[in-house]
């Protein structure tokens, strides 16, 4: 069985080591570099409107006729890996995001196809180049991580 993510937020060095400059050493975190909650809401919404209009992607969700509820999820979940509000576990528990996603069939057209949703919400967005590289190498690494068929 493959191991869960290790999901956690960013270590102030982590961030430091983001930052340069006069930021150098001060301890801002990801979600605050980015804008806090209201680019993880933004960018969810963006992601979702690719998600919306990509069939093959939609079939996979639940509740594809209301996605309010995966939306309020995903942009919890962000805020609090990036170091913001901990209202996703506080509301949902520890993530496991391998084992929630295992109802669903993720293959690697599936990674794909959410990847390129997400990339084009992070260039709609376009935070400061070290948040954007961060979220990048992030979702790639998660995304492959959640595939889990053939
Ligand atoms: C960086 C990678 C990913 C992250 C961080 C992520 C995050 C999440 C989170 C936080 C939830 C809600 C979990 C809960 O509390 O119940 C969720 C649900 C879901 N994810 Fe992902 N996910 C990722 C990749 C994927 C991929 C690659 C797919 C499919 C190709 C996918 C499909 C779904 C579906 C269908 C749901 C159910 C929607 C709902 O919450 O009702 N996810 N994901």
């Amino acid at each position: 069985m493959p191991q869960p993510l290790p999901v956690r937020p960013a270590r102030p060095d982590e961030v430091a080591a983001a930052s340069s400059g006069a930021d150098a050493g001060i301890r801002i975190n990801v979600f605050e570099l980015a804008g806090g909650q209201a680019f993880f809401d933004s960018l969810v919404d963006r992601f979702y409107q690719g998600v919306e209009s990509d069939p093959e992607l939609l079939a996979l969700y639940p509740d594809r006729d209301d996605l309010a509820g995966a939306r309020r999820r995903l942009a919890m979940f962000l805020a609090q890996y990036w170091g913001g509000p901990t209202t996703y576990s506080e509301e949902r528990g520890h993530p496991r995001l391998f084992m929630r996603h295992r109802p669903f069939r993720i293959d690697a057209a599936g990674v794909d196809r959410w990847l390129r949703h997400m990339r084009a919400a992070v260039a709609e967005l376009a935070p400061p180049a070290p948040v954007e590289a961060r979220l990048l190498a992030y979702f790639d690494m998660a995304a492959a991580a959640m595939r889990n068929t053939e």
